[in-house]
């Protein structure tokens, strides 16, 4: 039995930081703040584990429902938190993505957005996808709509090459810390078969412990991908997503 031990691609969603403030008696701004720090810290385990793709969840389609000032914290700790980190994330070797609609977002922000994938371009290390106004229906739509506009047909191959994660394999390993089991509209399509990992430590305390309990969980895990057990048994180099 060859298990893949080491995922390719996690992605996590970073959930808990407003329980995590709240604990303390700090606003919830003071969670989210904590929580880039902690993605900091995630993605220097990643990297020196070898796993190649980190995608995270930073801002949902459904977070507009926020209270205002959350949401507007939210904003400026994202162009703040990129302005101050880009330099060492470029030096670190990490390829900046961000998957999302960008439509609706201000104009600070997605320059923010530009300048940090322009700077990061040409790294190699380690592909960090930040999921900002993100949903896994809009990815969809939009990918559905690219094929229409194109007058290609909708079949998975196609779509496939207009999601907006077209540029990674899909992810092996889904995490979700803050003790919630569900999806929350992430990753929809590109989640088709991977492994999910729930844990309840809230994501401003999700270290390099907790990510090698989640590694260690996938480790042990059979990937069957629809066959059964005995065909991975015999013939264990052709156990691979369809
Ligand atoms: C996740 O933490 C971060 C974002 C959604 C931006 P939450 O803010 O959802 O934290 P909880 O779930 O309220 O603890
Ligand atoms: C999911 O967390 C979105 C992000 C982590 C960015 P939420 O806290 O928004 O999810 P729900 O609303 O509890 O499902
Ligand atoms: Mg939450």
């Amino acid at each position: 039995m060859a298990y893949e031990k080491v995922p390719h691609h996690i992605a996590i969603v970073m959930d808990g930081n407003g329980r995590w403030a709240n604990k303390r008696f700090l606003p919830r701004i003071a969670g989210h703040r904590q929580g880039v720090e902690s993605l900091k810290r995630c993605a220097k385990a990643c990297d020196a584990r070898g796993i190649r793709v980190l995608t995270v969840f930073a801002f949902s389609s459904e977070n507009w429902k926020r209270p205002t000032e959350e949401v507007s914290g939210l904003m400026d700790l994202f162009a703040m938190a990129l302005a101050r980190e880009v330099n060492q994330l470029k030096k670190d070797g990490v390829q900046l993505h961000f998957v999302g609609d960008r439509r609706g977002l201000s104009p600070r922000v997605v320059r923010s957005m530009e300048e940090g994938e322009a700077a990061t371009a040409s790294n190699n290390r380690l592909i960090l996808n930040a999921c900002f106004n993100y949903g896994g229906r809009w990815d969809i739509a939009q990918a559905a709509q690219k094929l229409a506009d194109q007058g290609l047909p909708i079949t998975e191959v196609n779509m496939n090459q207009v999601m907006s994660m077209a540029h990674v394999p899909d992810p092996d390993l889904v995490i979700r810390t803050g003790g919630e089991h569900r999806i929350s509209n992430f990753l929809l399509w590109q989640a088709a078969y991977s492994e999910f990992f729930f844990t309840d430590v809230f994501w401003p305390d999700f270290d390099e412990a907790a990510l090698d309990q989640a590694i260690a969980s996938f480790a042990q895990r059979e990937r069957r991908f629809g066959m059964t057990s005995d065909q991975l048994d015999a013939e264990p180099t052709s156990a691979g997503a369809p």
